[in-house]
């Protein structure tokens, strides 16, 4: 903004606000920004790029859908002349909701108190302590078909990770892209500087060969050939899990939870302990929540084995059931399994939201081809040696080309089911950029 005291001529001051207008106009906001998703073949994981410091480098992260913040390994070669750590006490200290600090030696040249957390690595399920800093952040912009321009990010704020914390992470990885309920998350930060609703969706590709994508912002979110995967979203709450268990005391985990209410196949509803699964008087929700970090759903072992058994009833007479294929509890020869535009003919497994919403999961959802012949359900049994414990966790396999909407301004979930339904994939946004 220009300002215009008594002392500045008025043909300065005319020339400033011209000026300013009109850069204004030409740095317009991004609507929505995007950034593509590829699933490495090896671990499972589901891998972006950034682009961050100066010079711009390309940072390889592993997705985190309920991950607290962005961190980055700075063991690993991290050098920067725009790197601002946040210093003990001042504002950006706030987005991770601590008042930790960490005191350096000042003998040590440039000491300097910095806050920070505990960056956590959900596959090898290992974290240590890292400083909060700020760097220039990269991003493609998109108008939901195609992608536009480059945007910057001056400061985004990330946690710095070491080699410890890195370990277990898909080849060529040096971070997380943590995209959770909290003020420090990637959408959390992207949508506060652009301005823009807190809403982001993911659409993962269940091909290793061709990308999916993470829109930021609104739709459209348009599919090729012409599918807006936006429209036509059935909505659930999003739920506030107040337990603790994201390393910071007191604070609300940053994973997205829904409620489930039932599980039904084939229609038939699944017979299990329902407690297990309600939101409770106090709020605390039957932890169903959804993460990219599990590769397959888990489910807490009771509920795991009366669906497993309803799921093998549900089955064809025809279909012969063969030895298990570890991590999975049953497999089947696929020699009378149908195909269909929904993937393998299996019973439908649904799981009933709150209003009675359905989210339908089809063949191509529920079965994973472990060899050319058999096909396995793709859900796993929780370890019970692992806390916190979930009731149901909505793994990787299961969300693949479904496009998931997470508004937080609304806190509901928005999803799509199959997109294959619509002849479409997460794997069809068209990258092609306009700009
Ligand atoms: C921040 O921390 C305080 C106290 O530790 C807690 O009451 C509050 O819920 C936290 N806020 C968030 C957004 O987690
Ligand atoms: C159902 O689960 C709840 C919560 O874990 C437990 O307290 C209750 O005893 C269980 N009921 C049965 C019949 O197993
Ligand atoms: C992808 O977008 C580009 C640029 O708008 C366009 O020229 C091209 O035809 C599109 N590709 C398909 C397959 O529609």
């Amino acid at each position: 903004m220009a300002t215009c005291s008594p002392f500045t001529s008025i043909f300065l001051c005319c020339f400033l606000l011209i000026l300013s207008s009109s850069l204004g106009k030409t740095t317009s906001r991004p609507k929505a920004l995007i950034l593509q998703v590829t699933k490495d073949a090896k671990t499972l994981q589901y891998v972006t790029q950034v682009s961050q410091r100066t010079p711009l480098v390309p940072v390889k992260l592993t997705l985190d859908l309920g991950g607290p913040f962005m961190w980055v390994n700075c063991e690993r070669g991290y050098t920067s002349s725009t790197y601002k750590p946040a210093l003990c006490g001042a504002a950006p200290c706030r987005l991770l909701n601590t008042t930790s600090c960490t005191v350096c030696d000042p003998s040590v040249p440039d000491c300097l108190n910095t806050c920070g957390a505990g960056p956590d690595n959900p596959i090898a399920n290992t974290g240590t302590h890292g400083e909060f800093g700020a760097d220039v952040f990269t991003i493609q912009s998109t108008n939901g078909r195609n992608v536009l321009r480059v945007v910057t990010v001056p400061r985004l704020y990330f946690i710095c990770g070491n080699n410890f914390v890195n370990d277990g992470l898909a080849s060529g990885v040096t971070g997380i892209a943590g995209l959770g309920r909290t003020g420090a998350s990637l959408p959390a930060q992207l949508s506060s500087y652009f301005r823009f609703n807190r809403i982001f969706a993911l659409c993962l590709s269940s091909s290793t060969r061709s990308s999916g994508v993470v829109f930021f912002g609104n739709g459209p979110y348009t599919l090729l050939p012409n599918v807006d995967a936006s429209s036509a979203l059935t909505y659930t709450p999003l739920i506030v899990n107040p337990a603790t268990e994201s390393g910071f005391l007191g604070d609300a985990s940053p994973k997205y939870f829904i409620e489930v209410k039932s599980i039904k196949i084939n229609d038939k509803r699944v017979k299990l302990n329902e407690t297990l699964l309600a939101v409770d008087s106090e709020g605390n929700p039957g932890t169903t929540t959804i993460s990219t970090a599990n590769p397959y759903t888990v489910l807490e072992s009771s509920i795991y084995t009366a669906f497993v058994s309803a799921f093998v009833k549900a089955m064809p007479k025809n279909v012969e059931r063969v030895p298990n294929v570890a991590p999975f509890g049953a497999c089947f020869s696929s020699k009378n399994i149908g195909s269909t535009r929904l993937g393998p003919a299996v019973p439908t497994i649904d799981l009933v939201l709150q209003s009675k919403n359905v989210w339908s999961i089809f063949g191509a959802n529920s079965m994973v081809e472990v060899s050319k012949d058999v096909l396995c359900l793709g859900f796993v049994e929780a370890r019970t040696d692992f806390t916190p414990r979930f009731s149901i966790v909505i793994g990787g396999h299961q969300i693949e080309d479904n496009l998931l909407q997470f508004d937080l301004s609304a806190s509901r979930l928005g999803f799509s089911s199959s997109l294959l339904g619509r002849s479409t994939t997460c794997a069809n946004f068209n990258f092609t950029s306009t700009s």
